[in-house]
């Protein structure tokens, strides 16, 4: 059987093709789904630029995300019957029309929610809900420092820190992404590009700064950091999307304050961890989305056929909250 799937030559969107490939067959362990819809993630763009390639075993095909009905069960899968609609987060092979992983790495998809809307949770919200809480620990009452306000890790992150009776701040690079960020909870949001966030989080902070930075940037925002994490604070290093080199007398400043800086990766880690976080998050997080305590925020909906166009949207640095690529040609764009 055969299905289309996004394939790239590395480089620019431009290298983006939509190829017909085999249907894959389902390991043992593993379901195979026939997919609604999936979305796209920064780390797919680095891949696409061959800065980040599949962790060994998994698809060389586009998407870390899909969603969709299970068509398929391989030996040994007792987890999910076929018809089953299911959301995963995948190490590969999300955009494309079928694709096959462990069955462990799925989530049951609650009936309140549609294929496109679905599509915006996995990889974002996942990666958020480990920062918060498995890395991070956050209690309640501490301030958060979110940066990337209007990604779609970033929005999931100040509804996530809300939930948790904390204190969301974020910085972004417009005024429309710190209105978003706002409306979803954040209690203040910095335009890095018009001002320098680290005294502005002291100040806000009644001079005691972040408790906790979620820090998706690195390099470029390294002095206000320092500045703007609390004594004892975490800084939490998941993206490097300023770089990754810093300079000066940045470990007496670490020292001083007594931080914990810690790096960390999702697609990389095992099944085992994986499943993990998603039972806890099954438990902790999927029902308020049906009780709409929670909110997806969607960017755009796009075919499979425009994923370079999608991918090229994303590196503009356009899109607030996520770009959700419309696999099955007869979902309704009007559920959302
Ligand atoms: N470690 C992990 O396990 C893991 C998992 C998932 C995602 N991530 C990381 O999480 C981050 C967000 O991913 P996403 O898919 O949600 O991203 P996204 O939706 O593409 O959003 C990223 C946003 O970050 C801002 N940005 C870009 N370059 C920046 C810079 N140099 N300085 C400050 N802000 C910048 C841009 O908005 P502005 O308009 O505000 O500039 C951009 O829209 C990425 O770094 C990604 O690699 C890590």
């Amino acid at each position: 059987m055969i299905m289309k799937a996004a394939q790239f030559k590395a480089g620019g969107p431009e290298g983006i093709y939509i190829d017909d490939v085999p249907v894959p067959k389902p390991l043992p362990n593993e379901i195979l789904i026939k997919v609604m819809a999936t979305a796209i993630n920064r780390a797919d763009t680095l891949q696409r630029k061959g800065l980040y390639p599949p962790p060994p075993g998994a698809s060389d095909i586009l998407g870390l995300e899909a969603v969709g009905i299970v068509q398929q069960l391989g030996t040994d899968s007792g987890k999910w019957k076929v018809g089953d609609r299911v959301m995963g987060l995948l190490p590969g092979g999300g955009n494309a029309e079928y694709v096959a992983a462990h069955e462990d790495l799925f989530l049951k998809l609650p009936q309140s929610l549609d294929f496109l809307t679905a599509a915006a949770i996995p990889e974002v919200w996942l990666t958020a809900f480990q920062l918060l809480h498995t890395i991070g620990k956050v209690q309640k009452g501490e301030t958060v420092l979110i940066h990337g306000g209007g990604s779609g890790v970033g929005t999931a992150l100040t509804q996530l820190v809300k939930l948790a009776d904390a204190i969301p701040f974020v910085t972004a690079g417009t005024q429309e992404k710190l209105d978003k960020a706002k409306s979803l909870g954040a209690f203040a949001g910095f335009n890095y590009k018009n001002e320098t966030f680290g005294g502005k989080v002291i100040e806000i902070t009644a001079g005691k700064g972040a408790n906790i930075i979620l820090d998706c940037v690195g390099g470029s925002f390294y002095e206000d950091n320092i500045e703007a994490v609390a004594v004892d604070g975490r800084w939490i290093v998941y993206g490097l999307m300023g770089g990754g080199n810093i300079n000066g007398d940045f470990l007496s400043k670490l020292l001083r304050k007594r931080i914990t800086i810690t790096g960390t990766t999702l697609r990389a880690r095992s099944v085992q961890y994986k499943k993990e976080l998603i039972d806890n998050f099954s438990k902790m997080v999927l029902p308020n989305f049906e009780s709409g305590k929670l909110q997806v925020v969607i960017d755009t909906v796009m075919p499979l056929s425009n994923l370079a166009e999608a991918h090229s949207l994303m590196e503009a640095n356009k899109n607030n909250g996520k770009i959700i690529i419309q696999v099955d040609e007869n979902l309704n764009k009007d559920e959302l």
